[in-house]
C-alpha cells in the first residue's frame, strides 16, 4: 500500500505525540507510527515531573484539563543531608514559577485522546518500521500492520522513537558524533500505595547512597534508591527496600517514612548521551532518540517537549513561507538547551550520589556543595532556575 503525509513521525512517546498535536494546531498533517499497543504506552510508568514551561504548553494548546485537576503543583523541594532537611523555595527564587507532578503516562493518554478527537492518525503496533531516502526531499517510512506492508511518503521524518529506536542508527555513522557518560550506579524505583511522607520531593544524600521521595497522587508514593548498575530486582525483597529507604531518609528529629504495598518495581540505568547534529537531510531526531539525561534533574520528558516545540515551529514556518531557514537551525537551537540541561542533570547527579571510586575528600566536597547550595541565595537560585526549566529561546 502507498500513502502520503506531510510529516511522518516514528514513536508515540511525549516527543512524537506532542509534535503531532502542535503540527495539527498549525494545519500541518502528520501520521504517527508506534511499535507498541495503545494500552502499553498508556500504562508505561516513567517520569513524573513537569517543568513550568511544559505545563504552560499543555494548557495553552488545550491538553491541560486533566493535569490542572489532578496534577500536584510544587513550589519547593527539599535537599536532605547530615540528618537535616533544607528547603529550596523554587517559586520565591524564580519569580513565581513551580513544577507539577503529573505522570508521563497521563500526559500520553491526554495527547492520544486529543489527536484521535481531532481526526489524527496514530498507527499502534506498527511492525518492521524502517526509514529511507531521507537524504532526499522525498523520504519514506515502511511499516507492516497485520500482513500489509505500507510505504508512507512524506516531506519530513521526525525520529521520536526513543534511545533504542531505528531512526538514529539508520543515519550513516560518519555523519554523527556521539557523546556519552555511563554512571557507576542505577536507580531502583518503586510505586507504593502509601501517602507521601512529605508534601514536597526529597532528594537525600546519604553515605549509603542517594534516595528520592516523589509521588503520583495524595495516596501513591514514588521512591527511588541508588543501587549498583547491574542490580537484579530479585535481590530486593520489599522488606529490604523499606529498610534501606528508612536508613537513607532518616533525620535527627525522627522523620517517619509512610509504607504500604509495593505496586511496581523497576531498575533504571543512568547515562548521559548526546548525538550531534540532531538532523540528517529530511530526518529530524527529537527527545530520547537524540539525547538521554540521568533522571536526577527530572528533565528527560521536558527536554523531549522542548525539542518538538522548536521542530513544530520550524516545520510550520516551512509550510507557511516555503523557507527552510528555521529547519536548518533546528539542531543548533536544540543543542544549546540540551547541553545546558545535560550540565544540570550531571551536576545534580554528581552532587547527590555516592561514586564507587570516591574517597573521603570527595564526600567532604559533596557535603560542602550541598551546604553552599542550601545557604547561598546565588547558588540556590541557580538550582531553582534550572529545576523549574530554563526559558525557551
Ligand atoms: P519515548 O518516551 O521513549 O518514546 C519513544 C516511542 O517510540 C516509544 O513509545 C517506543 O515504543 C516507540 N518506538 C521505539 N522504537 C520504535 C520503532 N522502531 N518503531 C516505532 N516506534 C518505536 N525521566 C525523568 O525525568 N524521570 C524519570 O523518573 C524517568 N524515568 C524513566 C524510566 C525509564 C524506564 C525510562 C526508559 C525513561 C525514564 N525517564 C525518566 C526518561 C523519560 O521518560 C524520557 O526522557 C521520555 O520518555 C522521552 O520521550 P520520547 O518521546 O523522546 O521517547
Ligand atoms: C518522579 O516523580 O518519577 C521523579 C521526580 C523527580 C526526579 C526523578 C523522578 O528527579
Amino acid at each position: 500500500m502507498n500513502r502520503r503525509t506531510q510529516v511522518g513521525i516514528v514513536g508515540a512517546g511525549p516527543a512524537g505525540l506532542m509534535l503531532s498535536h502542535l503540527l495539527n494546531l498549525q494545519g500541518v498533517e502528520s501520521v504517527v507510527l508506534e511499535a507498541r499497543s495503545r494500552q502499553y504506552v498508556e500504562e508505561r510508568v516513567r517520569a513524573g515531573l513537569l517543568e513550568q514551561g511544559t505545563v504552560d504548553l499543555l494548557v495553552e494548546t488545550g491538553v491541560g484539563e486533566r493535569m490542572k485537576k489532578q496534577g500536584l503543583v510544587h513550589h519547593g523541594i527539599e535537599l536532605r543531608f547530615g540528618g537535616r532537611g533544607h528547603r529550596i523555595d523554587l517559586s520565591q527564587l524564580t519569580g513565581g514559577k513551580a513544577v507539577t507532578i503529573y505522570a508521563q503516562h497521563e500526559v500520553i493518554k491526554d495527547l492520544i485522546a486529543a489527536r484521535l478527537a481531532a481526526g489524527g492518525e496514530i498507527v499502534f503496533e506498527a511492525e518492521d518500521v524502517s526509514v529511507d531516502n531521507f537524504d532526499s526531499s522525498a523520504p519514506t517510512i515502511q511499516f507492516r500492520t497485520d500482513r500489509t506492508m505500507t510505504e508512507l511518503r512524506c516531506d519530513f521524518i521526525a525520529g521520536c522513537d526513543g534511545f533504542h529506536g531505528v531512526c538514529r542508527p539508520t543515519i550513516p555513522a560518519d555523519a554523527l558524533t556521539m557523546y556519552d557518560r555511563i554512571y557507576p550506579f542505577a536507580w531502583l524505583g518503586i510505586l507504593a500505595e502509601a501517602r507521601p511522607s512529605s508534601e514536597e520531593l526529597i532528594y537525600a544524600y546519604h553515605e549509603r547512597g542517594f534516595a528520592l521521595q516523589s509521588m503520583r497522587s495524595p495516596s501513591i508514593t514514588r521512591l527511588y534508591l541508588q543501587c549498583p548498575p547491574d542490580e537484579q530486582l530479585d535481590n530486593w525483597p520489599d522488606r529490604k527496600i523499606w529498610d534501606e529507604l528508612e536508613k537513607r531518609f532518616a533525620t535527627l528529629d525522627g522523620w517517619k517514612l509512610n509504607q504500604g504495598p509495593i505496586l511496581q518495581k523497576g531498575i533504571t540505568p543512568m547515562r548521559s548521551f548526546v548525538v550531534e547534529p540532531m538532523q540528517f537531510g529530511s530526518l529530524f531526531l527529537a527527545g530520547d532518540a537524540a539525547h538521554i539525561v540521568p533522571p536526577t534533574g527530572a528533565k528527560g520528558l521536558n527536554l523531549a517537549v522542548a525539542d518538538v516545540r522548536i521542530l513544530a515551529r520550524a516545520l510550520t514556518d516551512y509550510y507557511k513561507t516555503g523557507s527552510r531557514e528555521l529547519l536548518s537551525h533546528y539542531s543548533e537551537i536544540c543543542l544549546r538547551r540540551v547541553w545546558k540541561v545535560q550540565r544540570f542533570s550531571w551536576w545534580m547527579t554528581s552532587m547527590l550520589h555516592r561514586f564507587s571510586d570516591e574517597n573521603a575528600f570527595d564526600q567532604r566536597r559533596q557535603l560542602a556543595e550541598l551546604d553552599y547550595v542550601t545557604t547561598s541565595q546565588a547558588a540556590s537560585q541557580t538550582l531553582a532556575e534550572n529545576y523549574v526549566g530554563l526559558p525557551m529561546e
